[in-house]
């Protein structure tokens, strides 16, 4: 007798010949809270000045969340602007991903609060930590299940209220970041390509260089740890910066490689925005001329997980990328971890 005589499962992929869909990007949205921080507010806050801000970092101002705004409110606010932009409601949602380092609470996850807030209720919904690089890790993760066929439409958000996390007595860290969201409603659509190809790297060997001892298993919180000024995240500068050039080349060349284009080919490239001298650095080293760039971090900060996502949305809200231009998106952060996106828009 065949295997498939009499067959004791059924493969719901075996209808489409197992062949894979293309997954498209079809809307996007991006929030950052009202309150804004500039960088003569750090001066009166540590020893600092807007010019070492500026000449070392690009940075001009970031927005930071009210004490009774979350991550999930800022993810939800995103989520609603990109679905708008989809044209779609919530119960059209299959799967909610949430990329973030500063989730509401240590459980549940982000993902399963913003499910809630927008009415996703048939919407499967994780949480995905992957520090900076975790919008191109959540892409990928997403187009995964719509090539497969797993999901129609999945809602992809990177959301950050690193000011609660941020040490606001240490002027290293303190000028860097901010809060913000950014959403992407993937979805398949005939004939259209979207997500071209994603990379995603990492090497924990280097997890000291930028990190938060505590608040899990190993350091819980407690009056010490609290005193010790431990539930703040904690970087090394310069050997993060060297990484992030390193790693961003790589991937963006990895990206390209996969893809049988030169920079050339790109007409925006979408970097995150952690320093702008990172930025200048890694677009020298792929060959891009400086109006392929797209640069939104003197506004922003860097705001992790959200800061390619807001980019994106305002990329493309200016006008600079339009139907048919290619998109190279590419990321860095802790772990280390790094990433980069092909994307047809
Ligand atoms: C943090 C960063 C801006 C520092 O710039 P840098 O050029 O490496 O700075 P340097 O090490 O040359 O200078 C440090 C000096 O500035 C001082 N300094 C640090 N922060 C300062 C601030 N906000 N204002 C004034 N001085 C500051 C330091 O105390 C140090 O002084 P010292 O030389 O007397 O010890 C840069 O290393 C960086 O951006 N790194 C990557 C960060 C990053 O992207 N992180 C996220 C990855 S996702």
């Amino acid at each position: 007798m065949s295997p498939t005589a009499n067959p004791k499962f059924k493969n719901p992929r075996a209808k489409f010949n197992f062949q894979g869909r293309t997954c498209s990007i079809t809307g996007v949205g991006s929030f950052v809270p009202p309150k804004v921080l500039t960088n003569s507010d750090l001066e009166k806050m540590v020893e600092t000045s807007d010019e070492w801000i500026t000449s070392r970092t690009g940075i001009k101002e970031r927005h930071i969340a009210a004490k009774d705004e979350f991550t999930s409110d800022l993810a939800t606010r995103a989520a609603q602007r990109a679905m708008h932009q989809a044209g779609i409601t919530a119960d059209k949602i299959d799967l909610i991903i949430v990329a973030t380092i500063t989730p509401d609470m240590p459980f549940p996850s982000t993902a399963c609060l913003v499910q809630r807030k927008i009415g996703a209720h048939r919407a499967a919904a994780f949480d995905l930590e992957a520090a900076c690089s975790g919008f191109i890790y959540a892409l990928e993760i997403a187009q995964q299940f719509i090539m497969s066929r797993t999901y129609d439409t999945v809602l992809v958000i990177g959301a950050e209220k690193l000011s609660s996390i941020v040490d606001w007595k240490d002027r290293n860290t303190c000028v860097l970041f901010g809060d913000g969201a950014g959403a992407a409603v993937l979805q398949n659509r005939p004939n259209a390509h979207g997500l071209l190809t994603a990379v995603m790297g990492a090497d924990g060997e280097k997890a000291d260089l930028l990190f938060m001892p505590g608040g899990g298993s190993r350091c819980p919180a407690t009056a010490e740890s609290v005193a010790s000024r431990l539930h703040y995240l904690r970087m090394e500068g310069k050997e993060t910066f060297k990484n992030a050039v390193q790693a961003m080349q790589t991937a963006a060349t990895e990206a390209l490689r996969r893809c049988e284009i030169d920079i050339t080919r790109i007409k925006c490239v979408i970097p995150h925005q952690a320093n702008r001298r990172i930025i200048d650095a890694v677009g020298e080293r792929l060959g891009a001329k400086p109006e392929q760039l797209f640069v939104n971090l003197h506004k922003y900060g860097n705001t992790s997980a959200a800061s390619v996502a807001i980019a994106l949305d305002e990329a493309v809200a200016s006008g600079m990328v339009r139907q048919g231009d290619l998109i190279l998106m590419v990321v860095f952060g802790a772990g280390l971890t790094w990433g980069a996106a092909v994307i047809e828009w």
